[in-house]
């Protein structure tokens, strides 16, 4: 009987054993849902363990758990594409041989598509991209607000207003994240220039903030469920943003419920007990100057390294903080690297081109078409001269951190080559920068008459010129880290666009550029268009729309002053911008880009929400179903749209509203709503836009609260900010 019982219980106990080893640890068990196998993770990690997850370990990645199976965090730049790998310890190129991407069009171009659908599919083939590149995490994308045409980034950004960033960034998100892929949308927050990026103090109101720069990065938390956010490196208030307690605590964690993880921009932490207490969560990039070099491993000395170990040690930092930081981390690899279903992603394949080159054709502004200058069909001109460094510069490589080393660029001259034959393109260079990348020499060996008059001798022999210029990517350019000196064209291109337009009227001005330019010449050419940074497949994009191939629909995400003075931040001087080195005041306040313009009554050279066809579009009809409504009503909005053109062309139709009389200043207009409609030839369509009045709110800073205020409201349907086309007023009970 004894033995029996022995047998019986040591038969019991093996299968116990048997089962417990064959059960796999909570946190490695993919049918366990994510928030276990977290809680696991998180209990069996020891605290050195911890600690050295909230900090760098090299340049791009930061440490996992090798003891237990938990891979490193990798992070790539950036928004128009994954960089080529760097190495360990430096910013130096590690010189692979497989890591060329598909370079993508910069944010603003996709902004000005206008269309969200094209920012999924961007996000989900640039989340391929990352994907098969092995990323945890794609830093990117950008939603800094345009405030000035001078911030050297706004190439990466999507433009100057709230709305338009936020139904652009949540799509771009989402595509990023089916990919398994961590997007990190930054720079949170208020980073809305270069100079003096790394320091600079900004105030601002509260209506500015939460009316104007934090929209995007709301939208991109709670509808794009973004898994990361980089913290900005200026200040807001007093605080570095990378450890920030109203933007990282109050806001970010606590009002809108981030789970995701804090990265700090590359030496944005400055301050253990601020690092630890203020929201950050990943301390990237810390600068050397703070390292001692002496020290066995540079990484130790980071804020959130030794010393953060040291102060727990010595009770004086509480390890629940370590703990929630870590969970963050480990939350975001059990939703990417250790994902159940994470798929493979895919690297430079066809489709990534092929969007690439939609994006790039669906976001090119037309703006200004005299004449039926463009298109030019094949075979129209005998002789087409194209002048400027722009036709055959590469445009992805510089701009800082989103600089690519692409798979291939076409350029514009290589595509309107391939377009309209070789035979007959003639090229001249006209104007020349310095080729050296972020170098602020001047080439004083560039000899400026000789270039100008041997294309102004082109321009002569040509029956046609097409002049593509613009921006770069060099520093104080378009380019990180210093913002542009000047907001007119450099290098001479004014002046040689005038000489040009002398000798032949017949000409086309094309602006590569991520920002707003001067534009002396302007009523002196037939046709203007903005071509953006356009990546890859820029060559092929703008022949396309120049040729007619594709019919041009993009509408500007920000404003083109006649003069700088013209623009709002400007227009109060140095302590609204740049400030005076140490402190800035948002002197605007909430008036930023068309909202400064329309209110002011200042005639913009360009307006928001501007972009012509080469088709016409009529808008009729106009009406809502109800004339008032509630604060939690929908506002069904309907109109006709009809193309009135000689070809099938897409409309974005932007729905702006305007407060009768209201208790605190508004904007002449806001944008609330905007649908792109792809219309045959007469074609005539009912449009219907489902408008919530409660975001027609303002912010009342007195509350805190969102406050939609009773009273009458003008909506105002318009192919432009500043070309309403239809009118309707309702009234808000
Ligand atoms: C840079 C940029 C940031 C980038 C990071 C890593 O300074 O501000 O956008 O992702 O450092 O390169």
């Amino acid at each position: 009987m004894k033995n029996l019982k022995t047998l019986i219980v040591s038969i019991l106990l093996i299968g116990f054993s048997v089962n417990v080893l064959a059960q796999k640890p909570i946190y490695l068990d993919n049918n366990q849902p994510i928030e276990k196998r977290v809680q696991n993770a998180l209990s069996l990690m020891t605290l050195e363990e911890k600690v050295a997850m909230c900090h760098a370990q090299s340049t791009f990645s930061s440490k996992g758990v090798p003891r237990l199976g938990i891979p490193e965090v990798w992070m790539d730049d950036g928004p128009h594409g994954i960089r080529e790998e760097l190495l360990w310890d430096s910013w130096g190129s590690a010189k692979f041989t497989n890591d060329s991407c598909t370079a993508f069009p910069a944010l603003t171009c996709l902004s000005a598509t206008f269309n969200p659908e094209l920012a999924l599919l961007y996000g989900k083939s640039i989340g391929e991209e990352a994907r098969y590149r092995n990323k945890t995490v794609l830093l990117g994308p950008g939603v800094n607000i345009y405030r000035t045409p001078l911030n050297g980034r706004n190439f990466e950004y999507m433009g100057e207003d709230p709305y338009l960033s936020s139904r652009m960034v949540v799509p771009y998100i989402q595509g990023v994240q089916q990919n398994g892929v961590a997007a990190c949308v930054k720079h949170f927050a208020m980073n809305n220039q270069e100079k003096w990026r790394g320091h600079i103090n900004v105030n601002a109101s509260d209506r500015a903030l939460r009316e104007i720069y934090l929209p995007a990065f709301k939208a991109a938390v709670q509808e794009g469920r973004a898994w990361s956010v980089m913290g900005s490196y200026n200040q807001f208030r007093g605080e570095h943003c990378c450890h920030n307690d109203l933007l990282l605590n109050k806001i970010l964690k606590g009002e809108w419920n981030f789970d995701g993880v804090v990265i700090s921009d590359w030496g944005g932490v400055h301050n253990t007990d601020q690092a630890v207490s203020k929201g950050l969560d990943i301390e990237m990039g810390t600068n050397s100057a703070r390292v001692k070099q002496s020290v066995k491993n540079k990484y130790d000395e980071y804020y959130l390294a030794n010393s953060y170990l040291n102060g727990i040690k010595a009770g004086k930092y509480d390890e629940k903080l370590l703990d929630d930081k870590v969970s963050r981390i480990l939350r975001m690899i059990f939703r990417t690297t250790m994902s159940a279903d994470r798929p493979y992603g895919k690297f430079v394949s066809p489709e990534h081109s092929d969007a690439a080159r939609r994006i790039a054709e669906e976001g090119i502004v037309l703006l200004k078409n005299d004449k039926q200058f463009l298109p030019i069909q094949v075979g129209k001109y005998k002789t087409i001269a194209v002048i400027g460094e722009n036709a055959t510069r590469s445009l992805t490589v510089g701009g800082g951190s989103s600089q690519l080393k692409a798979n291939y660029e076409v350029s514009p001259l290589a595509g309107l080559i391939k377009k309209y034959g070789k035979e007959h393109i003639v090229y001249s260079k006209g104007y020349e920068t310095n080729t050296e990348m972020y170098s602020k020499k001047i080439n004083t060996k560039i000899n400026v008459d000789s270039l100008l008059n041997a294309a102004v001798e082109v321009a002569k022999q040509a029956d046609v010129v097409l002049f593509i210029g613009g921006l770069n990517k060099n520093t104080m350019q378009d380019s990180e880290g210093e913002d542009r000196v000047a907001y007119n064209l450099p290098f001479g291109q004014d002046r040689l666009i005038s000489a040009l337009q002398k000798v032949n009227k017949n000409i086309g001005v094309i602006i590569l550029s991520g920002n707003a330019v001067a534009m002396p010449w302007q009523t002196d050419v037939p046709s203007i268009m903005e071509g953006w940074y356009l990546g890859s497949e820029a060559g092929n994009a703008l022949a396309n729309v120049i040729s007619g191939t594709v019919n041009p629909s993009g509408k500007l995400p920000f404003s083109f002053p006649k003069k700088l003075e013209d623009n709002g931040a400007i227009s109060f001087g140095n302590e609204s911008y740049p400030g005076d080195s140490i402190n800035e005041n948002y002197k605007e306040d909430i008036l930023v880009g068309y909202r400064w313009f329309d209110t002011k009554k200042i005639a913009p050279q360009f307006a928001f929400g501007h972009g012509l066809s080469y088709t016409t579009f009529e808008y009729s009809n106009a009406t809502t179903d109800k004339t008032n409504y509630k604060e939690n009503d929908l506002v069904k909005l309907t109109f006709n749209l009809k193309n009135s053109g000689k070809l099938k062309g897409a409309e974005a139709s932007q729905v702006y509203i305007t407060q009768i009389k209201s208790s605190v200043l508004r904007p002449a207009k806001e944008l609330k709503a905007f649908f792109k409609a792809t219309l045959e030839l007469g074609e005539n369509r009912l449009i219907t836009i489902n408008l919530p009045v409660k975001d027609w709110a303002f912010f009342n800073d007195k509350t805190q609260k969102w406050d939609v205020e009773p009273g009458k409201f003008t909506i105002q349907i318009g192919s432009s900010s500043a070309d309403i086309r239809q009118k309707v007023s309702v009234v808000i009970e």
